[in-house]
């Protein structure tokens, strides 16, 4: 693999900036600002505008309450502040404001009073206040004006005008208030204290080693995690899970003798606004021998966990809370004593209520020990059977942690419906950022067009909520979470251009309506800063052409119409048909010589169709009506049936897989061109990365075509050679 940049590139902590390359802070780091507001986190907005300053010959003045001398005397900023400044940044609290900011604060406060208020991003107007982590930004007199109501919000108003660069300082522009969807923007790592024998130090990581953890301690130096803050705060971020989902004998530990390493975590992260969470083991008193059984309804245990998350606040303040994987895949959980997940559940959010802290417990709950001659099995209704019925029953601080689709993860898959199905519960949303299965990192494949149109997803039809709607809800949203796809690599998640999932991820979380594209123009607009004479229009244009539609492009030489898990066994890259057909863990497709597809319908399949609420029930149901993408994910059907475009489905399956190679071709071509205008090494990673896409998109593309050749006989019409 190329090593990054050359050494002495304009990076502090030795690797890639990623997006935050000190060239993006050129117009702020040129101009003159005051800060106005106390406390940590507005600290690092200072620190952040004083780099940059110190780089670029800007200036900074700080006041942590209000104007130094006193002498607020109306109108002139100069008198109150020692300005003119360019640039204001203020805690609406600190102090008398200066006049310019007053007046914008005061026309914002008018206009979101009004009907036509002020452009909002995030939740509706339902007040006049600026809201927790909010910030409102104008620019009003030659002067760039943020204002926030804590200094979370400062510090995500800061980055708002780095995103907007030089024009943050051209024209007027009228107040706008942004704040975050969801309260909660979390990145899960699956990072392991101990090497694992078979996962390793980050299960399904593709981006190296942990970026916390390394041969079964913390690691020494800590610096990078700072890094990583700073950039999940630039993306709208504000937690994180610092251990895998699968708790193992040192994982566990971090909950009581090895809080300290978790401790030292949070403290890096802190001055970013970003709280720490814990994956822990539901038989933890048992495990490290507190209790005689780790059984939900016993008191020992209830006491147990009370005195151990206790000590976690003593230790954390800010602690975020608790993740849990119960019953899943082989960890222990609430069935083994006769209790049920919302007995577990509330047995955590117990303990951690009287600190405010939240237990994120996880929806991924199935039979992995299936027999696949028994037909009547069927691994999407599981999450739903388990959860549905609990409605209502958990606490306050539960939040039901629910995979998008129903299966794990696919490239195509429906939205799940348990999403639907829980209104009294609060309901998160995970994403998978790691791509396990789209292409491990090694193929350019940008998922943020697949997230939204989850996102966009209504289930009770046009007229109802969409799926944001019901995650990000202020009262009763249980947020989003990605598992997160960073690790020690240089280049922070392997493929360079990778970065841009987990930046969507964030930009998602905080506004979940934006436009996957506009959001990629910004990653790109922030990444490859326009320098030395680089022509940033043309990398733009052709990004957009290599990665808009990469999603696309991976479903078709891979998945087709919902079908999903073709993949190797274990490792899941590259093609394998039948790898999982005929194992415990579900079986995914059901292809014979005469057809394909699993029939999930009431009439005559799993029945899986009517954990819909209408109209999706009743659409899913028909095989007129059911959409293309999907056909197979919900019907068994003739090779020979015909789709909405016309082709059959094994034309169509021979047709996608030979454009998504051909499309991998073209982009591969696309990216040979832009050397030049970016540092040769990233360059060359990518060139390289393309390379194996292509060869591995050749391997699926003739696998498939093979495969279903073989089953069903029929030729392809254009008479292309499938081996
Ligand atoms: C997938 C993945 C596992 C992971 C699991 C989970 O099945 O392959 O490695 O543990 O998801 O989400 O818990």
């Amino acid at each position: 693999m190329t090593p990054p940049g050359p050494p002495g590139s304009p990076d502090p902590y030795g690797v890639h900036p990623a997006w935050l390359p000190d060239e993006a802070f050129r117009p702020i780091g040129s101009r003159r600002t005051l800060l106005r507001g106390g406390g940590p986190l507005a600290g690092t907005v200072h620190e952040e505008v004083a780099r940059a300053c110190a780089r670029y010959g800007g200036s900074v003045r700080r006041q942590a309450a209000g104007p130094d001398d006193g002498a607020a005397t109306g109108g002139d900023d100069r008198a109150e502040t020692g300005g003119p400044y360019d640039l204001m940044l203020a805690l609406t609290a600190a102090g008398p404001l200066p006049a310019v900011a007053e007046a914008v604060l005061a026309g914002f406060r008018r206009a979101s009073a009004a009907d036509d208020g002020p452009a909002v991003e995030g939740r509706s107007i339902e007040d006049a206040g600026i809201g927790e982590e909010g910030y409102v930004v104008a620019r009003r007199d030659g002067v760039t004006v943020v204002l926030a109501d804590s200094a979370a919000g400062l510090l995500y108003g800061l980055f708002h005008v780095v995103r907007l660069g030089e024009e943050a300082f051209g024209a007027e522009r009228p107040a706008e208030r942004h704040r975050p969807a969801a309260r909660l923007r979390m990145l899960d790592h699956w990072d392991n204290v101990a090497v694992h024998p078979v996962m390793g130090q980050v299960e399904r990581g593709y981006a190296g080693g942990s970026i916390f953890w390394r041969d079964g301690a913390l690691r020494d130096d800590l610096t990078r995690v700072a890094a990583y803050g700073r950039l999940l705060a630039a993306c709208g971020v504000n937690a994180v899970a610092v251990n895998n989902v699968n708790v193992h004998a040192a994982e566990t530990r971090l909950l009581t003798d090895r809080l300290g390493d978790v401790a030292a975590i949070a403290d890096r992260l802190r001055p970013y606004g970003v709280r720490v969470h814990l994956s822990v083991n539901f038989a933890a008193p048992l495990a490290l021998g507190g209790t005689a059984t780790a059984d939900p309804l016993d008191e020992d245990v209830r006491a147990w966990w009370a005195a151990v998350t206790t000590r976690v606040y003593e230790a954390i303040p800010d602690f975020g809370g608790y993740v849990v994987k119960a019953d899943s895949e082989g960890q222990p959980g609430p069935y083994a004593y006769g209790r049920d997940h919302a007995d577990g559940a509330n047995l955590l959010a117990g303990a951690l209520a009287p600190f405010g802290g939240v237990v994120h417990w996880r929806a991924f709950v199935y039979n992995h020990r299936q027999d696949w001659r028994d037909r009547s099995t069927d691994r999407a209704r599981a999450a739903y059977d388990h959860f549905a019925p609990l409605d209502g029953r958990f606490r306050d601080n539960v939040i039901l942690q629910v995979k998008h689709g129903p299966i794990d993860f696919q490239v195509r898959e429906p939205v799940s419906p348990v999403i639907a199905a829980m209104p009294r519960t609060r309901v998160a949303l995970e994403l998978q950022v790691t791509q396990e299965y789209t292409g491990q990192q090694r193929h350019v494949c940008y998922l943020a067009p697949m997230w939204s149109e989850v996102l966009g997803f209504r289930p009770w039809g046009p007229a109802g909520p969409g799926v944001a709607d019901i995650v990000a809800g202020d009262v009763a949203g249980g947020g989003l979470v990605g598992v997160s796809n960073a690790g020690d690599d240089p280049y922070w998640t392997g493929h360079p251009l990778a970065q841009a999932n987990l930046y969507a991820f964030g930009r998602l979380a905080w506004a979940p309506s934006s436009d996957p594209a506009a959001i990629l123009d910004e990653w790109i607009g922030l990444t490859f800063p326009p320098s030395a004479g680089r022509d940033q229009g043309r990398l733009r244009e052709a990004l957009h052409e290599i990665m808009d539609d990469s999603c696309g492009t991976y479903e078709r030489y891979t998945a087709p119409l919902g079908v999903g898990f073709m993949v190797r066994p274990g490792r899941h890259y590259g093609p394998d048909v039948d790898g999982y057909e005929y194992t415990p863990w579900g079986t995914y497709h059901f292809a014979d010589r005469d057809g394909v597809g699993v029939d999930r319908t009431r009439a005559t399949g799993t029945g899986f169709t009517g954990q819909y609420p209408p109209p999706w029930s009743e659409v899913y149901e028909s095989l007129t009506r059911c959409p293309d993408e999907l056909l197979l994910f919900f019907h068994h059907v003739p090779y020979g049936h015909v789709l909405h475009d016309g082709s059959t489905v094994i034309q169509h399956i021979y047709d996608t897989h030979f454009a998504g190679v051909e499309e991998v071709e073209r982009a591969r071509l696309r990216w040979a061109e832009l050397a030049g205008l970016m540092p040769a090494s990233l360059h060359a990673r990518v060139r390289e990365l393309f390379a194996e896409q292509l060869r591995c998109a050749e391997e699926w593309r003739d696998q498939v075509n093979a495969y279903f050749l073989r089953k069903s006989g029929v030729p392809d019409a254009q008479g292309r050679r499938i081996p």
